[in-house]
């Protein structure tokens, strides 16, 4: 053993080289920098941040809505509930898939970035369900025949948001990141266009306040996707492509169900649901949520995935068929629970 620093020992043939680190793995940390721009979209994160506790919450008086109106009220918030409070822990997920993968530094932060976001979007959810029922979403006794209708659909459409759980878990072992993206990038595409249209719509401050900071985030997730489709797209292989068509299509069925109306594939539902959900939205939209017409809807849809198919086009990926929209393109079959990965 030769010595040279004091304490440090430097053993005669030399330092031994830990054995390999099995993989998939967090070890070993770097912090490998390929797509300066999310950096910079990762500092924006950090500039943007909001804090929810911040709102005027107080200035939103439950009393000034009939208890028809908060039940409705409660009610769309529940549907959103659906979607955007399952962000915090797909992205969580898709995070650590990150860290366990070694993408590369900003890719993990930029992830880690929409868990933040998505936790202040789930908050809204829930101070909003909180005020205009207390007990809401599911922790509350319904008397009348409308407020029955609301909770048991409420349960029905969480009984298909834990089906899509478990698919969603098992894709993100299987599928690379740009099959992924394409999914999340559906759902940015129409949340930002959500948030949007009824940040404009709504007649009430509050509302308008929180739908412009959420509408202000998706914009910002819209933005990473498409940077890490940009980087991840030329490299995908043709199998997955097919693949991605399919994807597309799931991200209509699965988000119809807040941005539209579900079309039949996937969603299993009570024939009642769909009838009594009309009634409920219809009680928020008159007060004063800004949730858009059916037209206003579809409308907003098509410019949406009109979006969406000039984007993938430049990689040679097929758009699915959408007849409810009279959207022409490929036909990919009914959509099951285990296709479906988009999120808020
Ligand atoms: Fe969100
Ligand atoms: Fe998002």
């Amino acid at each position: 053993m030769q010595q040279t620093e004091p304490g440090i020992v430097v053993p005669e043939g030399g330092f031994v080289a830990p054995p390999p680190i099995p993989q998939p793995n967090l070890y070993p940390i770097e912090w490998r920098v390929e797509t300066p721009k999310l950096v910079d979209i990762y500092e924006r994160s950090k500039i943007d941040a909001w804090n929810p506790s911040d709102l005027s919450w107080g200035s939103l008086d439950p009393e000034q809505f009939t208890w028809e109106e908060r039940v409705g009220l409660m009610y769309w918030f529940a549907l959103l509930a659906n979607f955007d409070a399952s962000g915090p822990a797909v992205f969580a997920r898709a995070t650590i898939h990150a860290f366990e993968t070694h993408e590369e530094d900003p890719i993990r932060k930029c992830f880690f970035s929409i868990t933040r976001d998505e936790m202040n979007h789930e908050e809204c959810a829930q101070r909003f369900i909180q005020k205009f029922v207390p007990g809401g979403p599911l922790d509350w006794t319904p008397r009348t025949p409308l407020e029955q209708a609301a909770r048991n659909n409420i349960e029905w459409l969480y009984h298909n948001g834990g089906r899509y759980w478990n698919g969603y878990n098992q894709a993100i072992l299987r599928y690379p990141l740009a099959v992924l993206f394409t999914s999340f990038m559906m759902g940015e595409v129409a949340s930002s266009t959500l948030f949007r249209g009824m940040a404009t719509k709504s007649k009430n401050p509050v509302f308008q306040e929180v739908f412009k900071r959420i509408g202000r985030d998706e914009a910002r997730h819209l933005q990473i996707c498409l940077t890490l489709l940009e980087h991840s797209w030329p490299g995908l292989r043709d199998e997955y492509k097919p693949l991605i068509t399919k994807q597309l299509r799931a991200g209509f069925v699965f988000l119809s169900m807040v941005l539209w109306e579900p079309p039949p594939d996937f969603w299993q539902l009570p024939p009642y649901y769909l009838a009594n959900q009309r009634v409920l939205v219809d009680i928020a939209r008159h007060a004063g949520l800004g949730v858009l017409t059916f037209d206003e809807q579809a409308e907003n849809w098509r410019v949406a995935l009109a979006r969406v198919r000039q984007i993938i086009s430049r990689w040679d990926i097929e758009f699915p068929a959408i007849p409810e929209l009279d959207i022409d393109g490929v036909p990919v079959g009914d959509i099951q629970a285990e296709d479906i990965i988009p999120v808020f």
